[in-house]
């Protein structure tokens, strides 16, 4: 089934020899340390030809500089000063990435950003939904755990909840999986391919190691490299000092994401990518958000994958990390029950 956006899109394919996809996408926290980044690889995907910049701080700067660039997109930026800032970044847009809010600094977990990131994106999620109720939100923004149902409680309050819309972004973990067994095994990283499912903090990332090329790693490998990809956000942050946490990485992650989310509104075929979403797969235990492959389609999130066969220390892990995600989950739908 397509949507008629999907439908105009073919048609205008048919009739056009250069670009046949015209996007647009909206970053909020585009002044940041992801943002920025973020927003120059939106401003190199050739899907995107309107592309809208918003942040407390510097989203003009970073957009005039990045209208220099000879590529396909118009770029504007918005500030809250300004009437209707947040207004004209998000009106009618069809893809919103959120990398708004604070970063962690060493001795700091994501939960601990809640208390001031949760504040951040309900506002944002409360203008999303009403200047861009169809559009593809994709949250950034820690705890990604949390902060995923803080949106889709606002958008239930303004009665626009579209669970095929709302996307955790959780692909830094499945690149830095992608890298770090590509280290320990002596292989080319871009071949190498880890599912990595569950959520975005700590033991509720469950790598599938199981699954890839390497099932037979020693027990003691294993467990490191699974350690590894689970906390490989403190090394950055250990490594910044105080400086943030992981931004260039992330923007590549970010932008790989959004990228097939384009695909997707696009009509591409087999665009397959985890995310962490409004998921059936264990919402009979309490758990209504879960990252798993997904399949994007013109409507968002088309089919959700199971796991498929996990290994016995896979089974315990996924029994960990779901206590977790179940209490974080809870955390960011009581924040809004709680809001005013
Ligand atoms: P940063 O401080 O460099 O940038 C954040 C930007 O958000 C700033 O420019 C700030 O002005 C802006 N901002 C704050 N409140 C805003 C609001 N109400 N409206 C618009 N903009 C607002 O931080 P960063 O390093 O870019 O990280 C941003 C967030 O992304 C953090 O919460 C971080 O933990 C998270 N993060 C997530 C992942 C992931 O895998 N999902 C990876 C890395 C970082
Ligand atoms: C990451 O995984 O790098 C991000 O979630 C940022 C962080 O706080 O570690």
């Amino acid at each position: 089934m397509f949507s008629t956006k999907a439908l105009n899109k073919s048609t205008q394919r048919l009739f056009s020899t250069t670009n046949p996809t015209n996007f647009k996408v909206t970053v909020l926290g585009a002044g940041g340390g992801i943002g920025q980044p973020l927003s120059l690889l939106m401003k190199l995907n050739h899907k995107v030809t309107d592309l809208r910049l918003y942040d407390l701080r510097g989203a003009k700067g970073v957009a005039t500089d990045l209208s220099h660039i000879p590529t396909n997109s118009t770029v504007q930026g918005f500030t809250p000063e300004e009437s209707d800032g947040l207004k004209n970044a998000l009106d009618n847009t069809d893809v919103v990435l959120i990398p708004a809010g604070v970063p962690r600094k060493p001795g700091m977990t994501r939960d601990d950003l809640f208390s001031i990131n949760a504040g951040i994106v309900r506002d944002l999620a409360k203008a999303a939904a009403q200047y861009c109720p169809n559009a593809a939100i994709c949250v950034i923004s820690n705890p990604v755990n949390s902060t995923v149902p803080i949106v889709a409680e606002v958008f239930k309050k303004s009665g626009v909840y579209n669970p095929k819309k709302l996307f955790g972004v959780t692909t830094l973990d499945s690149i830095r999986a992608s890298r770090f067994i590509s280290e320990v095994e002596g292989t080319n990283p871009t071949q190498e391919k880890v599912t990595v499912v569950g959520g975005h903090s700590g033991v509720t990332i469950l790598p599938l190691i199981s699954q890839t090329k390497h099932s037979m790693m020693p027990k003691e490998t294993r467990e490191k490299l699974i350690h590894r990809i689970q906390f490989g956000g403190d090394e950055v942050v250990q490594a910044k000092n105080g400086a943030g946490s992981a931004t260039l990485s992330m923007a590549q992650a970010g932008a790989l994401f959004a990228g097939k989310i384009l695909q997707g509104l696009d009509g591409e075929a087999d665009v397959i990518t985890p995310s962490f979403v409004d998921s059936p797969l264990f919402k009979n235990e309490g758990i209504e958000f879960f990252s798993s492959p997904i399949t994007l389609g013109p409507e968002g999130a088309e089919k959700i994958h199971s796991l498929g066969n996990l290994s016995s220390e896979e089974e315990e892990m996924l029994a960990t990390c779901k206590e977790t995600l179940v209490k974080n989950i809870a955390k960011g739908k009581k924040f809004i029950d709680d809001s005013k």
